[in-house]
């Protein structure tokens, strides 16, 4: 029997860190629920102590989780500590992760402490999330640039009070795979009670590095990973769960661990997460890249028709590529509805929500012969979203001909009043934001455009996502219509809408606190 791997996502906890990613209660719920059909052993499902919204949506996760552990971060304060054992008190199996830095800059520079209280606080904070569970994880934050011999000491000291996973992580993305795997040989070697906790990785992408760094120190002894759907993450993100998980299976002849996870449900939770966060997943992108397992050479197309293991390593359906299955057409009634979004982890707050999806979904059907998982995902992310809109799409017209200039009249609902203006532009969609922008004027800055189809074909919904900036907060709009011109004005619109709404940026590891 092969060693188990535990796969530990933290997509919405340091992947919601990534900016503009910022993610509801109800839209955690369902990526924890999307998580837990992927069968991730813990699910990190925020920061209780950084805002009564982080509580509230690791409290629902808590509650509507039965198969993952859930696990909420506190820096290594009795207030956070306190926060996190509340939020998580009707979970079915909880930890708590607590963290405090380690390295020489940061204990000196952000810390002002010296190591002796770091070790003293490190231990106070292990010793307290045990009141409330015991499964305590402890981080030496920045163990990529911490001295050796003062993560041996900490650790020690920490597995004495009682953590059972030590993270260690890479925090600024600074290691490099070969060094990173010697520094997990020789910790697992030096610690004297190491054998009484599991050895766990946190790397990020900042180099690149990330998912061969963690898979380094898998082979050095790691038996838990923290990773994130997408790669997503503080800065160049996280190690990409997807990437790891596939690694250990299709490799499995020089892993020696293996992981429990359903993998055929990847691409779901992959177009999930970048629904819910308006981060699209680049075509070439590892696994669940929308190229990842097309081949365009004709040297290659034929090699794969002969025999598909001429050029591929792994088969596109253990991924969950082309499991695509129509789902629910234009005939199907309120409760194969209701059953099918039961099934995909969607739980309507009240009727009327029930309701508006469901309209969505008969006047999609009218456009779109075949409905499928991640039309009715999109769907749900709409409703969720307009609900809370003060900006509304009321209607849009465009004119686009050869050899005339574009040209677009919108009516908007800006705080319940009508207002209408037009534009013209480079295109129709160039035109649609201008006149848009007319009447909400955000003065923010265009960071991105893209447009994804959620499915094949040419009746299918384009994923229109807008990034704006403004003075230096950076939000994403999402938008999905069968005309991409409707998607790029209503993913505008969220964005100019989540400017309007108070600034909820947490970052826990700068809150200045310790
Ligand atoms: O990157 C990091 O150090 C973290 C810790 C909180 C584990 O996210
Ligand atoms: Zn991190």
């Amino acid at each position: 029997m092969k060693d188990k791997l535990i796969i530990f996502d933290t997509t919405l906890r340091d992947g919601e860190q990534s900016p503009g990613a910022s993610m509801t209660r109800d839209e955690k719920v369902r990526i924890a629920k999307a998580l837990e059909r992927l069968k991730v052993d813990i699910i990190e499902a925020g920061f209780p102590a950084a805002s009564q919204g982080d509580f509230d949506a690791v409290q629902a996760v808590a509650r509507a989780i039965s198969e993952s552990t859930v696990c909420g971060l506190a820096r290594a304060l009795d207030k956070d500590i306190d926060r996190a054992g509340q939020a998580l008190k009707e979970a079915k199996s909880s930890r708590i992760h607590t963290f405090i830095a380690t390295s020489p800059i940061h204990m000196k520079m952000k810390l002002q402490m010296t190591p002796d209280e770091v070790v003293d606080h490190a231990v106070k904070a292990v010793k307290r999330a045990l009141q409330y569970t015991d499964n305590v994880e402890f981080s030496p934050e920045d163990a990529g640039r911490s001295e050796e011999d003062f993560l041996c000491r900490i650790l020690e000291a920490v597995i004495d009070a009682g953590a059972t996973t030590l993270n260690i992580p890479d925090t600024v993305g600074y290691s490099v795979p070969e060094q990173f795997g010697a520094t997990l040989k020789n910790l697992i070697e030096r610690i004297p009670n190491s054998d009484k906790a599991v050895f766990s990785v946190h790397c990020h992408n900042d180099l690149g590095l990330a998912v061969a760094n963690s898979l380094s120190a898998v082979m050095n002894g790691a038996r838990q990973v923290e990773c994130t759907i997408n790669g997503l993450g503080e800065r160049a993100g996280n190690a990409a769960l997807e990437e790891i998980v596939m690694a250990v299976k299709t490799r499995s002849d020089v892993f020696p661990c293996q992981t429990d996870l359903d993998t055929q449900g990847i691409v779901s939770c992959s177009k999930l997460v970048s629904t819910i966060t308006g981060f699209p997943v680049q075509p070439n992108k590892a696994i669940v890249g929308a190229n990842a397992f097309a081949h365009e050479a004709g040297i290659h197309q034929d090699g794969v028709l002969k025999n598909r293991e001429t050029y591929e390593i792994m088969r596109a359906e253990d991924v969950g590529w082309s499991t695509n299955r129509m789902v629910l057409g234009k005939h199907s009634g309120r409760n194969a509805f209701k059953n099918h979004m039961t099934e995909l982890g969607v739980e309507f707050n009240s009727e009327e929500d029930l309701n508006d999806v469901f309209f969505r979904f008969k006047q999609l059907a009218d456009k779109k012969h075949e409905i499928f998982d991640e039309d009715l995902q999109a769907l749900v992310s709409e409703a969720s979203m307009e609900s809370e809109e003060q900006i509304k799409l009321i209607a849009l017209k465009v004119c686009s001909e050869t050899g005339e200039m574009p040209s677009a009249s919108v009516t908007l609902k800006v705080n319940d009043q009508e207002v209408s203006g037009s534009a013209t532009g480079g295109g129709a969609v160039d035109a649609s934001l201008r006149a848009i922008e007319s009447l909400v004027n955000t003065g923010a800055d265009l960071q991105l455009y893209s447009v994804n189809n959620i499915t094949s074909g040419t009746d299918s919904q384009g994923e229109v996502t807008v990034r704006l900036e403004k003075e230096n907060r950076i939000v994403n709009g999402l938008g999905s219509d069968t005309d991409i011109v409707i998607a790029s004005a209503k993913a505008y619109i969220n964005a100019a809408n989540k400017l309007q709404a108070p600034d909820l940026r947490r970052h826990p590891q700068n809150t200045g606190d310790v």
